[in-house]
C-alpha cells in the first residue's frame, strides 16, 4: 500500500519550509509551490536540513485546478497543510482582486481535492488579522469584526468555507491557525525569511538596517496608549509555529477548530529593537515618523485554549527570536 503523505501548499515559503525542517519524517511531504514568492534554491537550503529529494517537490500553482490535482493522482494525500498564499497586507490594498483571487481560489481547490481525494485532515495558515481592531488579548469565541484589508479578508472568507465543508464532510478533522506575529529563523541560518524588495515586517526591516542594507528603521508612530508609545505586537519565533502544526497533526480529532498560535506576551516595536541590539551587542538607528494608517495599539494572543485542549505552549524568547534572525542576516546579506 502507498505511504500516506502530507502535502503542504507553499511549503517552499518562510513558514512552509520552516514545518518541514521541523518534522520527524520529511520522506512523508509533498510541495505544492509555485515559487511566486520564494527560489527555487530554497529546495537546496531545505535538502542541507532534513533528506528531502525533487521528486516531492511540485511546481504548480494551486489555483490551476487540473494541474493541482496531479499531486493528488501521483501520490496518497492524507493530510493537507494550506500555507499558499499572497500576504502582504499593504499589497492586498493596492491589489485586492489579485489577493482575492489568488488565496480564495487556492482554498476552494484545496476543499475540492480533499472531497475528491477524500482527504480528511486539513490544517489551514489563518492570521490574527481576521478579528478586526479587536481589543487585545484576542480569544478565539470573540466575534470577529469587520476586516481592515483585503488580505484579512481573503483568511476570513477561507475560514468560513473551510468551516461549511466540515459541517457537510463530519469525517473532516481541520484546524485554522490564527498566527500573530512570526518572526526569526532556524538556528542553523540556512533557511529564514527571505523579503522580496523592501520589507514588509519589522524584524526583517530590523535585521537588513543591522546589515546595512538600510540606513535606518522607521518608527510609525511613538504615541500610541502603550507603555513606550510604540505599538505591541504577539512575536512567535518560527520554530515554535511550526511545533504548533506537528501538534495538531499529532491529535486529529473531526469538526472544525480554530487555535490561536501566538506567545500571549506583547513587545512594542522600540522593545524589539532594543532587544535586537542587547542579544546582538549592535546598534538600529530609528527614527520616529508618523503613524501608518490600519495600525493598532496593541495585538496579541489569548493562548489559553490551544495550551489547554492540545498542550502546546511556545518556548524561544524575544532573546532567541534576535539572535536566529541576525544569524540568519549575516549569513544571507553578502
Ligand atoms: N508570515 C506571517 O507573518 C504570517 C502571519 C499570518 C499568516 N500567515 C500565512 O501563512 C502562510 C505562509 O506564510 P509565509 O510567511 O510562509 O509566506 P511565504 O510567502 O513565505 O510562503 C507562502 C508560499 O506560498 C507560495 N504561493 C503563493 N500563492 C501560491 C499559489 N497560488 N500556488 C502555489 N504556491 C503559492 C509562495 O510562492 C510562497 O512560497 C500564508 O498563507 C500567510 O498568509 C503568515
Amino acid at each position: 500500500m502507498a505511504q500516506k503523505k502530507i502535502l503542504l501548499t507553499g511549503g517552499l515559503g518562510y513558514i512552509g519550509s520552516h514545518i518541514i525542517a521541523s518534522m520527524e519524517d520529511p520522506s512523508l511531504v509533498v510541495i505544492a509551490d509555485n515559487c511566486s514568492n520564494c527560489d527555487i534554491e530554497q529546495i537546496d537550503r531545505l535538502k542541507q536540513l532534513v533528506a528531502l529529494e525533487r521528486h516531492q517537490v511540485y511546481l504548480v500553482d494551486c489555483t490551476d485546478l487540473n494541474a493541482f490535482e496531479v499531486i493528488f493522482k501521483e501520490n496518497e494525500i492524507d493530510t493537507v497543510i494550506h500555507l499558499a498564499g499572497l500576504k502582504a497586507v499593504g499589497e492586498s490594498v493596492a491589489k485586492p482582486i489579485e489577493y482575492y483571487t489568488n488565496n480564495l481560489n487556492a482554498t476552494l481547490n484545496v476543499l475540492t481535492l480533499c472531497d475528491r481525494y477524500h482527504v480528511n485532515r486539513l490544517i489551514f495558515s489563518s492570521s490574527a488579522t481576521v478579528y478586526g481592531p479587536q481589543v487585545s488579548p484576542m480569544n478565539e469565541s470573540m466575534t470577529l469584526l469587520k476586516t481592515t484589508n483585503p488580505y484579512a479578508e481573503t483568511k476570513a472568507i477561507s475560514e468560513r468555507m473551510i468551516e461549511d465543508y466540515c459541517v457537510v464532510h463530519p469525517e473532516m478533522a481541520a484546524t485554522s491557525l490564527r498566527y500573530f506575529n512570526p518572526v526569526g529563523a532556524h538556528p542553523s541560518g540556512i533557511i529564514g525569511e527571505f523579503p522580496k524588495g523592501i520589507p514588509n515586517n519589522l524584524l526583517p526591516y530590523v535585521q537588513q538596517v543591522a546589515s546595512g542594507k538600510r540606513p535606518w528603521l522607521n518608527v510609525f508612530g511613538n504615541d500610541y496608549e502603550t507603555s513606550d508609545g510604540t505599538p505591541i505586537r504577539d512575536y512567535i519565533h518560527v520554530l515554535d509555529l511550526a511545533s504548533a502544526h506537528l501538534c495538531v497533526l499529532k491529535s486529529p480529532q473531526a469538526g472544525y477548530r480554530i487555535y490561536n498560535v501566538g506567545t500571549g506576551v506583547g513587545t512594542s516595536v522600540l522593545g524589539l529593537v532594543h532587544a535586537f541590539e542587547d542579544a546582538n551587542q549592535l546598534t538600529i538607528k530609528t527614527k520616529i515618523t508618523d503613524r501608518r494608517s490600519g495600525d493598532v495599539a496593541e495585538s496579541t494572543a489569548d493562548v489559553s485554549k490551544i495550551k489547554k485542549e492540545l498542550g502546546w505552549v511556545s518556548h524561544y524568547t524575544i532573546q532567541d527570536i534576535c539572535k536566529d534572525a541576525w544569524n540568519f542576516e549575516q549569513k544571507h546579506s553578502k
